[in-house]
This record gives structure tokens, C-alpha cells and sequence, in this order.
């Protein structure tokens, strides 16, 4: 493996600077509160029973981490729809945000249309493309983030603006106070845990090195550390170029719990698991942690707890997504890899597309 404080050898690797996008997601949290506080025209709120987020991978996970902030205190029904198809539900009492960091995904173009036919109120988030140029031509709100990063990569930029829109439209309580904390922790975080910060005191090059050439596999508890588990699942995926999954307790106890049973010899040299905690998770799935992992343990190469800081719900859950984001770009520097490059979805879609 890389040594990861060699920074030349670092930055050789990472010709986007996606290390960078890491370390300055403070800023990003603070910009994206600007441009969404900055738009003119909302829709309506009068009547609005249910809120849906609708995109794919990167953009797409932006409605989870809403979801995770929003439906659980909202009376509103929230649901983060990625896919080709809406569900019945879908209306004109629906407040609908069609996301997508480069306005072309088909998926959520061919959404986007569908809740426009249904009569929906629709706010769009992305960088330009064709959605973009749809939202202009009906006279949609359309927040406008800076192009040139990987969507995985503008996890602020995508997120931030469902949290500001829903609590301007008096859909929610205000968040400024909890964005303001998820930033200052996210800053501090840089120092912490950035390049600067060497292996024996950065406990993030310390786990990218344990899970150099294992599997990772992420569980987290129901709610904020689910989504952020399933974030770790996807930044290993497409930063790190490695398998991974995720799932969450108490849904785990249920069924994945027994099949650490006959290919023992191989998942205890092969995987390494990570269990997302925070202080706020359920008493009865901090119970079930404990009656979980010395149950398996034995059967993994190593299983560690990591837990999230933050007083708010949302500096809790950027703190655990943060976390792991730093442990996937110095698992992909560790490896060589480039962390932003994805040519096979690129290729994919065009695929598609022809
Ligand atoms: C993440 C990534 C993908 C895209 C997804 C949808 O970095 O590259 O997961 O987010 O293919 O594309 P967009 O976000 O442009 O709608």
C-alpha cells in the first residue's frame, strides 16, 4: 500500500483534487445555504402532504440524508424515489425535487416529466442539462450548483438545498443552526483527519490501511447511521473500485446475522466490518449492537466501531458521512486509484443512450 503521508505521492494519484472536495465540505455546506437561501420564487405550501426526492447515485442519496433530517419529526410523508417509474401517490399536493448533479440522467429526467404531467410541485438542483433547461422553460425553481466535481462529490451541494427549501417554505423547523454546526465540525474534521494529518494520529488513513485488500462491509443503526452506512457502502464502490455492502440493525438481527456461519475461513481473512454509531440511535438497537458483534466477530478479519460527534442530527450524520469519505479516498490513494475516476457509468449511459 501507498504510504499516505507521502503527499507528492498522494496528489500524483488524484489528478481532480478529489481529496480536496473532502477536506473543504465545510465550505460547501456554507455555499450551498447561500444559493438555496438565495432563490426568489418557491412553490406553494398550502396543501403539501407528501415530499419526494427524486434522483440516482450521487444525486439521488441527497433525498436519503433529507430523509434521515426531515421525515422523521415531519407529519409529511418523505420518500427519495429513484427509478423510472413514480408511485400513485404522486400529485398535485406533492412537493417534488428533481435532482441531478448533471441534468442528463435518464432516470430522473423521465421522473422529472412525469410529476410535471401529475400536476407536482417541482424544485430542481443541479449544475445545467436538460432538466435545467426544462425548469427555465416552465419557470421552475432551479438552484444552480457549480459544475466540475463528481456528484459524489457535491453531497452538500445536492442536500443542503432540500433542507433550506423545506424550511423556507415553512415545511419544517429551521436547520441554519444545525448547517452552522455541521460546517464548523466539518472544518475542523479537515484538520483532523486531511492530508496534513499524519497515519498515527488520523484515525481515517488508519482504517483506509486495515481494510487495504478486504472487503469492506458497513452496518449502521436505523435512521442517520443507515443512510450514512449505505454512503460508506457507495464511496468504497466508486471511490475505492471495491465491492462493499451495507445494512442496518435492527433489520440485520432479522436475517444477515446468520450467515456469518459457513464460509467462516474466508470472510475471516477477506472482511473487515465498520458499525456507524451516534449518540442519539435507538437504546434497543445500541443493545442489539452489543449482542451482535461478539457473535460474529470472530468470523470477520476485524470489526470496529465508529461513532459520529455533533449535538445536532445533521453534524452527526455529515460527521459519520465525512468519516467515511476521507477512509475511501485514502483506501483509493492507498490502492493507486484514482478516486474520481467512473468511466463505467459514463459508458453505460452512453450505451444507453445509443
Ligand atoms: C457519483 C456518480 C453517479 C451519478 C449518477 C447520476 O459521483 O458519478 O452516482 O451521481 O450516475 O448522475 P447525476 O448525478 O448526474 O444525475
Amino acid at each position: 500500500m501507498n504510504d499516505l503521508d507521502d503527499l507528492a505521492l498522494v496528489e500524483r494519484n488524484d489528478p481532480e483534487d478529489y481529496l480536496g472536495r473532502v477536506e473543504s465540505f465545510g465550505d460547501q455546506i456554507r455555499d450551498a445555504r447561500e444559493r438555496a437561501g438565495a432563490l426568489d420564487e418557491l412553490p406553494s405550501a398550502e396543501g403539501v402532504n407528501s415530499i419526494a426526492v427524486l434522483g440516482m447515485g450521487g444525486s439521488g442519496i441527497s433525498g436519503d440524508v433529507a430523509r434521515a433530517i426531515l421525515g422523521g419529526p415531519s407529519p409529511i410523508f418523505f420518500q427519495t424515489l429513484k427509478g423510472y417509474d413514480l408511485p400513485g401517490w404522486v400529485g398535485e399536493n406533492s412537493l417534488i425535487f428533481a435532482m441531478s448533479y448533471s441534468g442528463n440522467t435518464e432516470e430522473t429526467l423521465a421522473t422529472f416529466e412525469e410529476a410535471r404531467r401529475r400536476g407536482a410541485r417541482v424544485v430542481i438542483v443541479s449544475t445545467g442539462g436538460q432538466i435545467t433547461e426544462w425548469g427555465r422553460e416552465f419557470g421552475l425553481p432551479v438552484v444552480e450548483i457549480p459544475s466540475g466535481l463528481q456528484p459524489r462529490a457535491a453531497l452538500g451541494y445536492l442536500s443542503v438545498p432540500i433542507l433550506i427549501v423545506c424550511s423556507r417554505m415553512g415545511l419544517t423547523p429551521d436547520l441554519g443552526q444545525q448547517i452552522h454546526e455541521a460546517a464548523a465540525l466539518l472544518d475542523q474534521r479537515a484538520s483532523e483527519w486531511g492530508r496534513g494529518a499524519p497515519s498515527e494520529k488520523n484515525p481515517t488513513k488508519q482504517l483506509a490501511t486495515r481494510l487495504f485488500g478486504k472487503l469492506p462491509i458497513v452496518y449502521g443503526t436505523e435512521g442517520l447511521a443507515e443512510v450514512a452506512a449505505y454512503r460508506w457502502k457507495c464511496q468504497f464502490n466508486e471511490v475505492s473500485k471495491v465491492p462493499a455492502w451495507s445494512n442496518s440493525f435492527p433489520e440485520l438481527n432479522h436475517n444477515e446475522v446468520v450467515g456469518w456461519k459457513e464460509v467462516a475461513a474466508l470472510t475471516r481473512e477477506h472482511l473487515g466490518l465498520v458499525v456507524l454509531r451516534h449518540a442519539g440511535e435507538h437504546r434497543r438497537n445500541a443493545k442489539r449492537v452489543a449482542a451482535t458483534l461478539p457473535a460474529i466477530q470472530g468470523n470477520l478479519a476485524f470489526a470496529e466501531e465508529i461513532w459520529g460527534e455533533g449535538t445536532s442530527a445533521l453534524a452527526t450524520l455529515f460527521d459519520l458521512v465525512c468519516f467515511g469519505d476521507y477512509v475511501a479516498t485514502y483506501l483509493a490513494l492507498g490502492q493507486g486509484v484514482d478516486p474520481s475516476e467512473v468511466e463505467i457509468i459514463g459508458r453505460i449511459k452512453k450505451q444507453l443512450a445509443g
